[in-house]
């Protein structure tokens, strides 16, 4: 196993956000909230993470509306009185446990199945109404819900503003609202909304410009992307540098901070030609920092892991090695800190021998 003494626990600063080490904690969806407020369980589970040595923790995807925009059960908002009361204390705990930490804002768009919630007859949204490549199950969004879902991000941002969150995260990876935007498959609009480069990014693009405006300068904006989707992990939205910086240059333009590299196993290189990954990249062409993530500390990758397949742990060198040469800043670890919220600490400490495997057995408790 590897000598981290070095880069994993070095500081990061950027502007106001300013951490004691390169660790992430990994949006993480749990469903351990009962009316979608996020409970003292809830708390406790992310200040555990915080007195583990997280640098960063940031939420699971919480909903920016509570109709609209969810369709998975126990999910939280931010949007009633109730679940901002439970984000209050979330971040209280974090903080008193000198953590710091993001909510990570999410509009399940395509992926909301109507039929699974409390409104059935409500139509699920997406840029042009497509679930998958060619299947169009609802109408294109209109200007007025467009204009709405723009709103309800920007409202949410603020609200975790003032709650007391260091960051947010817009998701707009994975397949989701944001990201039925982005892609030209699901984006088949001929308006201001959709088209070429710069109208796909439109729509994230407001809500970062919009967000920016109400929150100031200084406050952290981070956006979560991926080239994969969940209907197509070949899929490749950016296929060379040229069409990467033509996505990711407009939403550095609009305000964000920070681009969160979504990869299911960070090692691998995005483009043919050079070994750099999504967020070496991004770091690259934008010169903004960069956080990677995918399969960090464990031999599998998180989709087999859903299947049932067992990780091991595994070690760090290949990370230590890209983070070194400042091939991004951040690295964001899920399943190993799901699974033992003492992840970091053992790190630190080299006490490799009581890094744990991760079952699916772990995704039915808030341990
Ligand atoms: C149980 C579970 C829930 C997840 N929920 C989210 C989510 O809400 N938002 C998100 O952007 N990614 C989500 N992901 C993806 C993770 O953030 C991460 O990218 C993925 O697990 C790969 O990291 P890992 O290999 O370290 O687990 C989830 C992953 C897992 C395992």
């Amino acid at each position: 196993m590897t000598d981290t003494s070095n880069i994993l626990f070095q500081p990061f600063e950027h502007g106001q956000l300013s951490l004691p080490n390169r660790i992430v904690m990994a949006p993480m969806t749990r469903s351990f909230s009962p009316g979608n407020v996020p409970g003292s369980d809830v708390a406790a589970y992310y200040r555990r993470r915080a007195e583990g040595g997280v640098g960063l923790i940031l939420s699971e995807g919480v909903s920016t509306n509570a109709v609209t925009a969810t369709g998975t059960p126990n999910v939280p908002n931010i949007v009633s009185d109730e679940a901002k009361a439970g984000w209050e204390k979330v971040i209280a705990g974090v903080h008193e446990a000198g953590g710091k930490m993001g909510l990570q804002l999410w509009h399940e768009g395509p992926f909301r199945n109507p039929a699974k919630t409390e409104h059935p007859n409500t139509p699920s949204w997406s840029a042009s109404g497509f679930k998958m490549p060619g299947k169009q199950l609802w109408k294109p969004m209109t200007e007025t819900e467009i204009e709405t879902a723009i709103t309800e991000f920007v409202d949410a941002a603020v609200t975790a503003k003032d709650l007391g969150f260091d960051c947010v995260e817009f998701h707009g990876a994975h397949s989701y609202l944001i990201d039925s935007f982005f892609w030209s498959e699901t984006n088949q609009r001929t308006d201001q909304w959709g088209g070429d480069w710069s109208g796909r990014s439109r729509f994230a693009c407001e809500i970062i410009r919009r967000t920016r405006q109400k929150v100031g300068s200084d406050f952290p904006l981070i956006i979560r992307l991926s080239q994969w989707k969940q209907q197509d992990f070949a899929a490749k939205y950016a296929h060379n540098p040229d069409e990467l910086e033509k996505w990711l240059k407009p939403l550095v333009d609009a305000g964000i901070d920070i681009i969160h590299c979504s990869q299911r196993r960070f090692w691998e290189p995005e483009f043919e030609g050079s070994s750099l990954n999504f967020a070496g990249w991004a770091k690259k062409l934008t010169g903004k920092p960069s956080i990677s993530v995918g399969s960090v500390g464990l031999t599998g990758e998180f989709t087999a892991a859903y299947a049932g397949e067992i990780s091991e742990p595994a070690n760090l060198d290949e990370l230590v090695h890209r983070m070194d040469s400042s091939e991004f800043d951040l690295i964001a670890v899920g399943r190993a800190l799901l699974q033992d919220p003492q992840w970091a600490i053992k790190i630190k400490a080299e006490r490799h021998d009581e890094l744990m495997s991760f079952s699916k057995d772990a995704l039915t408790t808030l341990s």
